[in-house]
């Protein structure tokens, strides 16, 4: 695998889906190191559709989520499960679309800009083992495109480090 990301100009964000889930599967074949897959993951996602933020916080103690890689501003480190939108999607093991984060009730605001979000839990073993969350500076940004797309990614990462 080349270290060069291909994009698509001018594609739909399907299309751009599309082409980056291959690039993610080849720069994550043979590497056995979690932080460094999610942080590759985390950049690709980021360079692809320029959102606001890209990350991951992962479980590292009961009901506690911890940041991990990330790209973008500056991020809260510790989000309780019963916090925020990463802990409702951590709490539920469900995909989270908040379409106005001024609409959702525990928003944990790290950054003004951030207007929609989107947070795709990792559960194994029957517990969320992390969460991928986006946050984007235009209100109503994630779709059902998304949500597949990213559920998708997301799987790749349980079947390479959670099974
Ligand atoms: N907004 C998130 C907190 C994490 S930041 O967006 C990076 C939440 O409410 O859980």
């Amino acid at each position: 695998m080349s270290e060069e990301l291909h994009v698509p100009e001018g594609a739909s964000r399907e299309e751009i889906y599309a082409a980056i889930l291959p690039q993610i599967e080849a720069v994550m074949s043979g590497v056995d190191d979690l932080i460094a897959n999610l942080a590759n993951i985390a950049a690709i996602l980021k360079q692809a559709f320029d959102f606001h933020w890209v990350g991951f916080y992962r479980t590292t103690s009961p009901k506690l989520l911890m940041l991990g890689p990330f790209q973008g501003p500056l991020a809260c480190v510790t989000i309780p499960f019963d916090k925020g939108v990463c802990g409702a999607a951590a709490t539920t093991g469900k995909i989270v679309i908040v379409e106005d984060v001024d609409q959702f009730p525990g928003h944990i605001a790290c950054s003004s800009l951030s207007k929609s979000e989107i947070v795709v839990p990792l559960v194994a073993g029957g517990e969320t083992k992390l969460v991928l969350d986006i946050d984007s500076d235009k209100a109503g940004d994630f779709s059902a495109v998304d949500q597949r797309w990213l559920e998708e990614i997301v799987e790749l990462i349980q079947r390479q480090h959670f099974t």
